[in-house]
């Protein structure tokens, strides 16, 4: 796997790219990422290259979006087309599967890395999570996230996962099927 080069390329993908502040953001997600990898037993390059391209299109004006999903053949539901935030990870995980040649589990946490989806594997939490709770986040929930995730992945998770519905909810978003299917399953994980 090429991933090294990749990686450098990407890199200088997102410096031409993202604004500073998103940039500040993403690097805060790759740190915190590989920090919630370490004390979990997930692989931390994996997790580092997820992170750097969790938001790779996200800079892209979302008719470009839909129309860069259109361009590989992403399936999009009713909620995508109504409330398309998630495309952005559609777009960055083909990024990285044809343009970087990523591992198949790396671009797969990058497409779930917004909504959460149903069976999460520990990277895809570790990606979910630490892009909730890296620390140029400005809300206060994201320092108790990162203590409970730091603690207990799936609880942490799910914790993390009711911070960002209450937020939605609070300002009267949509909240994508994805968002609950992932939420039920990892509530039967953690009660099994
Ligand atoms: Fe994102
Ligand atoms: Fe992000």
């Amino acid at each position: 796997m090429r991933t090294t080069a990749s990686k450098s390329e990407l890199i200088a993908y997102l410096e031409r790219r993202l604004s500073p502040e998103r940039m500040k953001h993403v690097l805060g997600v790759r740190d915190t990422a590989m920090e919630y990898a370490d004390a979990h037993g997930v692989d931390a390059e994996s997790a580092e290259t997820a992170a750097l391209l969790h938001d790779a299109a996200k800079w892209m004006p979302v008719p470009a979006q839909f129309a860069e999903c259109a361009r590989y053949g992403v399936h999009l539901t009713r909620e995508d087309r109504v409330s398309p935030v998630a495309l952005h990870g559609y777009v960055a995980a083909e990024m990285g599967r044809v343009r970087y040649g990523f591992e198949p589990e790396v671009c797969e946490a990058v497409r779930g890395h917004t909504t959460g989806k149903a069976d999460m594997t520990d990277l895809d939490m570790v990606l979910y999570a630490a892009d909730f709770s890296e620390p140029s986040r400005p809300f206060p929930e994201a320092a108790i996230a990162r203590d409970l995730v730091m603690a207990d992945l799936l609880n942490g998770v799910i914790r993390t996962m009711e911070f960002r519905l209450q937020a939605l909810m609070r300002k009267g978003r949509l909240i994508h099927p994805r968002t609950v299917h992932a939420r039920n399953a990892l509530l039967a994980r953690a009660r099994s």
